[in-house]
């Protein structure tokens, strides 16, 4: 499977095309229904997983997924020589001659930008500061999946402007949804990542937009997402964050206003009493579980795609 650089990256959501991201979603859709199918895919290629931050989901359907397409895993944690001044490129020139695709979890997002022009194997994107593209990936292809479509789908997201955040802003743009999202004025999305989306989903029949007040962002949405307050990394902010997010919390008055079908999404892990209820999270509108499970199919898909595989 080793193959010159002619492979794709993800570091974040723009960088696939929405023609694109509808293929990976049919395949994802095969992927389901028909794992068998793909049992070989990978057959003798190594995967890497380079974490630099904790994960449960990311990391177990990542290997889960490589092994059930027929290839073998490496995981690294934050004990590689990087830990100790060894530069990125080196790491990434010294990674691509064992593997045949890496998968990153680290903090900055220009980590991974520098990585990959090192690389020589396709690079995923984990989870940086910056992106998760992975996970809006799987929850659009499962909002899709779940709802029947996504142009025009109504989706709300209330929390932090975070890497969540931006990944789901960049999905909903090349995809055609609205999205709006209400975070607290500090805490708003990174405004380059705020002026792409709404000029792309401009082109898109889709939106992007932004307000103070979670319960006028949540009326009639079909789709409400939140993410924790205090990201990985920002540990020591976290009871500033607690006042700050006070009231971006989804909870029954806020589904109240919401469509009455709306299903409700969290990338995990959860808080439970901090950025939603404990009745919410376990009640008829939550997907939360299911949600999680897409990430095993999607990024299967995902991994084809980038090997050039499909
Ligand atoms: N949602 C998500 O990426 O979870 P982990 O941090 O457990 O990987
Ligand atoms: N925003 C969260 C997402 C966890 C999956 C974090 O970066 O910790």
């Amino acid at each position: 499977m080793k193959s010159v650089k002619s492979v794709r990256n993800l570091l974040r959501v723009r960088d696939l095309s929405p023609e694109e991201i509808l293929h990976v979603f049919t395949r994802t859709e095969e992927i389901r229904t028909g794992p068998d199918l793909f049992r070989d895919r990978l057959s003798r290629g190594t995967v890497g997983l380079l974490f630099e931050k904790a994960s449960t989901r990311t990391r177990l359907s990542f290997e889960a997924g490589v092994h059930q397409l027929g290839g073998d895993t490496v995981f690294m944690g934050g004990d590689s020589q990087l830990a100790r001044g060894e530069t990125i490129e080196d790491t990434a020139r010294v990674m691509s001659a064992y593997l045949d695709m890496i998968v990153i979890r680290t903090f900055g997002h220009d980590r991974i930008e520098r990585f990959a022009r090192a690389a020589t194997v396709p690079v995923l994107n984990g989870l940086t500061d910056g992106h998760h593209p992975c996970q809006a990936l799987s929850d659009f292809s499962f909002i899709r999946k779940t709802t029947g479509s996504l142009k025009g789908t109504r989706m709300v997201y209330v929390g932090d402007g975070n890497n969540m955040a931006h990944s789901l802003m960049e999905g909903a743009a090349l995809l055609g949804v609205h999205l709006n999202l209400a975070t607290p004025p500090d805490y708003a999305p990174d405004p380059d990542v705020f002026r792409w989306t709404s000029e792309t989903a401009r082109k898109t029949g889709g939106s992007v937009s932004w307000v103070e007040d979670p319960m006028e962002a949540a009326k009639g949405s079909q789709v409400l997402y939140t993410d924790v307050w205090t990201s990985m990394g920002q540990e020591s902010e976290s009871s500033v964050r607690e006042q700050a997010f006070r009231g971006y919390q989804i909870n029954r008055d806020l589904l109240s206003v919401a469509d009455p079908d709306a299903i409700v999404l969290h990338c995990l892990p959860a808080y439970r009493g901090k950025e939603i209820t404990d009745d919410v999270l376990e009640g008829p509108h939550s997907r939360v579980f299911l949600q999680a499970e897409n990430r095993l199919h999607l990024q299967k898909a995902l991994m084809l795609f980038c090997e050039g595989k499909g």
